[in-house]
C-alpha cells in the first residue's frame, strides 16, 4: 500500500513537473516570498521552536497543499504568511510587500486586496444573514449598493444564491464555509490561506468545497496555500510541501 503510493506520488511529481517545462509556467512571478521563517513562542521551559529558517515560494496561480503532522507548525507558517502573527526571525513579501516590516497599525489595510483567509470552523457572525457576513470585510459601509452587488454575486458564484437572507444556524456546514469562501473574496485578494478547510465537513461535502476551490484558481487565478490532512487536496493540489518539527520540505515525511 505505502509503495503503491509512493510511485504514485512520484508519478504525480513527474507528469508535473513535465506539465511545467511544457507549459513555460515557471516564468509565473513569485507572489508569496518566505525568507528563513522563524517563529518561537514562549520562553524557558514554555519555549516551543514552531517554525525553523522555513523558505517557502509560491508563484501566483499556484496551488499549493501544506501537510505535515499536528504540531508540526502549519497554523503557524500560515498566520506569519498571513501577517496574523510576527515571526521572531526571517521576512515574508507578498505580492512585492514586505509584510513583516509593515507597521502594526498599517497591516489591515495591507492585507485587504492580497490576502483572504479560510478557516476549519468559517468564523461566521451568528446574528448575520449570508449576505451580511460576506460584506463583513467592507464595514462600516456594508450598506454601499456597489458592494451588497458584489456580495451578492459571489454568493451566487459559490452556489448561494437561494440562502444568501439565512443567517449560519440555517445553514448547513458545507454552506457556512461557502458562505466564509465567498467572504474572504470579497476584497478580490490575490492570495488565498486556508487551514483545514475540510476538515469539519463530511467527505461529499468536502469534496464540493475541494471543487470550488479549484474552480477559483482556474476560473480566477486564485493563488490556494492550504493547510490540510484531506488527502485529496493533497492529491489534486499543484505542489505539496511538507512540515516536520517546523522544518519545510518538498519530499513526503514517509519517505524521508
Ligand atoms: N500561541 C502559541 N503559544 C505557544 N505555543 C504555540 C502557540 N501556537 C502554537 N504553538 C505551538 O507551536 C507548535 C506548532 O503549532 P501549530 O498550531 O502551528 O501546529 P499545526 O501543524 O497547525 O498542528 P495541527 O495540525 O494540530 O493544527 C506546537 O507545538 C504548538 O503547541
Ligand atoms: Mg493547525
Amino acid at each position: 500500500m505505502e509503495g503503491q503510493e509512493t510511485i504514485a506520488a512520484l508519478k504525480r511529481k513527474v507528469e508535473e513537473l513535465e506539465r511545467r517545462l511544457a507549459t513555460g509556467e515557471d516564468q509565473r512571478e513569485n507572489i508569496v516570498v518566505a525568507q528563513k521563517l522563524t517563529k518561537v513562542y514562549g520562553r524557558g521551559t514554555t519555549r516551543v521552536v514552531a517554525l525553523k529558517e522555513v523558505d517557502l515560494r509560491v508563484r501566483k496561480g499556484e496551488f499549493i497543499a501544506v501537510q505535515g503532522p499536528s504540531g508540526s507548525g502549519k497554523t503557524t507558517l500560515l498566520n506569519m504568511i498571513g501577517a496574523l502573527d510576527r515571526p521572531t526571525e526571517g521576512k515574508v513579501v507578498i505580492d512585492g510587500v514586505e509584510t513583516t516590516s509593515v507597521p502594526e497599525r498599517r497591516l489591515y489595510q495591507m492585507r485587504r486586496g492580497k490576502l483572504g483567509f479560510i478557516f476549519q470552523t468559517y468564523y461566521l457572525v451568528p446574528t448575520l444573514n449570508a449576505l451580511q457576513n460576506v460584506l463583513m470585510p467592507v464595514l462600516p459601509v456594508r450598506g454601499n449598493k456597489r458592494y451588497k452587488k458584489r456580495a451578492m454575486r459571489l454568493l451566487e458564484l459559490v452556489g448561494l444564491k437561494d440562502r444568501m437572507h439565512h443567517k449560519p444556524g440555517e445553514l448547513s456546514g458545507g454552506e457556512q464555509q461557502r458562505v466564509a469562501i465567498a467572504r474572504a473574496l470579497m476584497l478580490n485578494p490575490t492570495v488565498i490561506l486556508a487551514d483545514e478547510p475540510t476538515g469539519n465537513l463530511d467527505t461529499r461535502t468536502g469534496a464540493e468545497i475541494i471543487e470550488l476551490m479549484h474552480r477559483l484558481n482556474k476560473e480566477q487565478g486564485k493563488t490556494f496555500i492550504i493547510v490540510t490532512h484531506d488527502r485529496r487536496i493533497a492529491e489534486s493540489a499543484e505542489r505539496v510541501v511538507y512540515l516536520m518539527d517546523g522544518k519545510l520540505s518538498d519530499i513526503p515525511i514517509e519517505e524521508q
